[in-house]
């Protein structure tokens, strides 16, 4: 065990909190710090000691590669050993923000940050402390969801005290996250990218920029997407998805799960406060994704036995959380 300690990284001397993680980063050490899109857990990605314990504050098996952190799109040309023009188009245009791009790496990472594989996954987080931690520590840290691995991932900093307090030395905290969902990776190593992970940024803007795109799902190629091989996004509650605004599709849920402490997210369907449920309701589906891994964790420490979440539409940003959802639904 060691001691945690949470810093305030929004308020007037937040420089000198982003300081202090700095340093603990060069001594090897683990700092969480905000992005975007959910809490990543910082250690120096050339350092092999530093990563292992990534590895092991996590519990994350040693066949899922990182994602390296940048600041600065010339790290990006120090790590990658080529930039396909698609690759430059995508980092010109959705950088820095919720884009992950994986490309061939030159030979200089630890393997254990790349999982022995010849390609890495590098983002330029679209969050100021992210980019001054980063800029201050002075080249790439990596960054997973600073969650227990299968856990949802973390969009505050108490989810992160909750699942690595004792394992790592600093959480920044700036509040919550303002997507709610990880970052969107897509491989460009392949004349045809191909999206590993659904997430904060749409397909839609993808294919403005690049033409149209499939995820590995549709083309069958799971094996390219170590991630996505493992059990993830799952509370400790089986979930289970209910229609888009189907009373009948909920009403029989609840019924299947009556006697049991159910939770539920919902945005258009309502429980009416049926004694005993949790509901959580989302006014707009735009705060869907922000509130889900929320709720996931506050519906689980509340003590639901199942939690029923009413799925969404699959456009923009909902393909991701429609996408995390079936997969919290898969029971291992
Ligand atoms: O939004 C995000 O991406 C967050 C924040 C903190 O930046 N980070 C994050 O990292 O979600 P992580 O480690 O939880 O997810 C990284 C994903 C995994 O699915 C992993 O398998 C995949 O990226 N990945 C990493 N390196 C890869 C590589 N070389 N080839 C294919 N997939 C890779
Ligand atoms: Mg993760």
């Amino acid at each position: 065990m060691i001691e945690t300690t949470i810093l305030n990284a929004a308020a007037g001397d937040a420089d000198l909190h982003i300081r202090a993680a700095a340093d603990v980063l060069r001594r090897g050490g683990l700092v969480a710090f905000p992005t975007e899109t959910v809490y990543g857990l910082g250690a120096d990605a050339f350092s092999a000691e530093a990563v292992a314990k990534v590895f092991e504050a996590k519990g994350r098996p040693p066949d899922n590669p990182l994602i390296v952190h940048i600041a600065d799109i010339m790290y990006f040309f120090e790590i990658a050993e080529t930039i396909s023009p698609i690759a430059q188009k995508l980092a010109d245009k959705f950088w820095p923000g919720p884009l992950t791009l994986v490309v061939r790496h030159r030979k200089q990472f630890p393997s254990i940050v790349v999982a022995g594989l010849p390609t890495v996954a590098v983002r330029m987080p679209k969050h100021p402390i992210a980019l001054r931690l980063i800029r201050l520590f002075g080249r790439g840290i990596v960054g997973p969801s600073a969650n227990l691995s299968g856990k949802p991932s973390p969009t505050t900093a108490q989810h992160v005290y909750d699942d690595l307090g004792g394992k790592i030395d600093i959480i920044l905290d700036a509040g919550p996250t303002t997507i709610g969902v990880e970052s969107t990776v897509i491989d460009v190593t392949t004349e045809t990218p191909v999206i590993l992970r659904l997430g904060g940024l749409p397909r839609m803007d993808l294919e403005s920029v690049i033409g149209a795109i499939v995820t590995t799902r549709e083309a069958n190629i799971l094996q390219r997407s170590p991630g996505t091989r493992h059990r993830h996004y799952a509370p400790r509650a089986p979930v289970e998805l209910v229609r888009i605004g189907d009373n009948e599709d909920f009403a029989a849920a609840l019924a299947r799960h009556r006697g049991k402490r159910i939770g539920c997210i919902l945005h258009s369907l309502s429980s009416h406060g049926v004694m005993g449920n949790l509901d959580v309701i989302a006014a707009t589906i735009e705060e869907y994704p922000g509130l889900l891994f929320e709720s996931l964790r506050a519906l689980d420490q509340r003590g639901a036995e199942v939690i029923l979440v009413e799925s969404i539409p699959e456009v923009g940003v909902g393909e991701a959380v429609m996408d995390r959802l079936r997969r919290a639904a898969e029971r291992a």
